[in-house]
């Protein structure tokens, strides 16, 4: 796809994912408008989009009139929402409100402003619950172990649904852990890996909850370029794909790595699951993502010593920005 002055709509474009997307879209030439409410305690930060030539607009998609953002854009890349478990289970309805409700804001919105737009969803595999299965393609059940993960299966489903009924190219991507410049690193809320970050950088001991929990972690660049492939790929339209990333590594693996590439200046201590998270915790997790790398030609290209060294970099030299 041609993406030189073509307009795209982002959605959560000052977030963590959002940003880095609106980078890669306005180094492509395209017009980028890009929505964000600053919710609190999500991963929005100011310095995110330092440097990008994007449109920015503050504003809430609960409230804000959609039309004229979304107007006319060939591609929305959807990425709001509300993504902290723990928050959607202490305010369930503000959870529905953002990622099912406003969903269907948007949808409506699009209908009239960009009837032709193809709509790449962020969704996540947090629905899937407790597998009984590894690795999990998208056959598995939908089990949310968490109000979080009702919201946005019933979000994806709104979309999937506006392909169903009305035809439009719409693809969602469900989201295993990702990691990488711009995420939120001044505490656990967004992920395990932020918070160990800082404690790395900050030269203090961080914290390993259980440890033999296994993740695939994506690089962002990687989640960018799926995100991009996605709207491209014309096989990936009407489609709900797993994305993965690295190979599983539990995470003691990914704690010890941390510490390998932070040059032995890292420190962890392993302490036992929270009582309070163990009951939503969805134990061990990594994604079969054969369908999306063989409809779209998408495959991860960063592996995770790779990715963990950028990213300390990249913080090193910004830490004071993202705390
Ligand atoms: N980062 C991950 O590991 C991961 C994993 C699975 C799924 N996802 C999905 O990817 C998307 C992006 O996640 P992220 O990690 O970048 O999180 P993030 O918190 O950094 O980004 C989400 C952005 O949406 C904005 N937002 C939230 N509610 C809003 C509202 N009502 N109006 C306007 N803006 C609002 C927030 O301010 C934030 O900037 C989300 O949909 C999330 O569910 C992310």
């Amino acid at each position: 796809m041609d993406w030189n002055r073509r307009k795209v709509f982002v959605t959560g474009g000052a977030g963590f994912l959002g940003s880095n997307l609106c980078h890669a879209l306005a180094q492509r030439g395209a017009r980028v408008v890009a929505l964000d409410g600053f919710l609190f305690g999500g991963g929005a930060n100011p310095r995110n989009l330092d440097g990008a030539e994007v449109d920015f607009v503050r504003g809430d998609i609960r409230e804000i009139d959609l039309r004229p953002l979304a107007e006319g854009a060939a591609v929305i890349f959807n990425l709001a929402a509300q993504t902290s478990h723990m928050g959607g289970q202490a305010d369930p309805l503000a959870d529905i409100d953002i990622n099912a409700v406003a969903q269907v804001r948007l949808i409506q919105a699009a209908r009239e402003a960009a009837p032709d737009a193809i709509v790449v969803h962020a969704s996540t595999r947090q629905f899937y619950g407790r597998v009984e299965r590894l690795p999990v393609d998208e056959t598995q059940p939908v089990a949310p172990p968490d109000a979080n993960g009702v919201s946005k299966f019933a979000g994806e489903q709104y979309w999937m649904l506006e392909h169903r009924v009305r035809n439009r190219p719409v693809v969602s991507l469900r989201l295993t852990n990702c990691y990488g410049p711009r995420l939120r690193i001044r505490d656990a809320r967004q992920t395990f890996l932020g918070i160990w970050i800082r404690c790395v950088l900050e030269g203090r001991p961080f914290e390993v909850w259980g440890g033999e929990q296994l993740r695939d972690m994506t690089y962002v660049d990687d989640v960018t370029a799926a995100f991009i492939a996605a709207a491209e790929a014309p096989a990936c339209h009407g489609q709900i794909f797993n994305i993965g990333g690295s190979p599983p590594a539990t995470l003691h693996d990914l704690a010890e790595l941390m510490v390998k590439v932070s040059g032995g200046d890292g420190k962890y201590i392993t302490k036992e699951f929270p009582a309070d998270r163990a009951r939503i915790d969805i134990g061990s997790y990594h994604a079969d993502d054969t369908a999306f790398r063989t409809a779209s030609g998408w495959r991860p290209e960063v592996g995770l010593e790779e990715g963990i060294s950028r990213t300390l970099d990249w913080y090193r030299i910004r830490l004071g920005d993202y705390l």
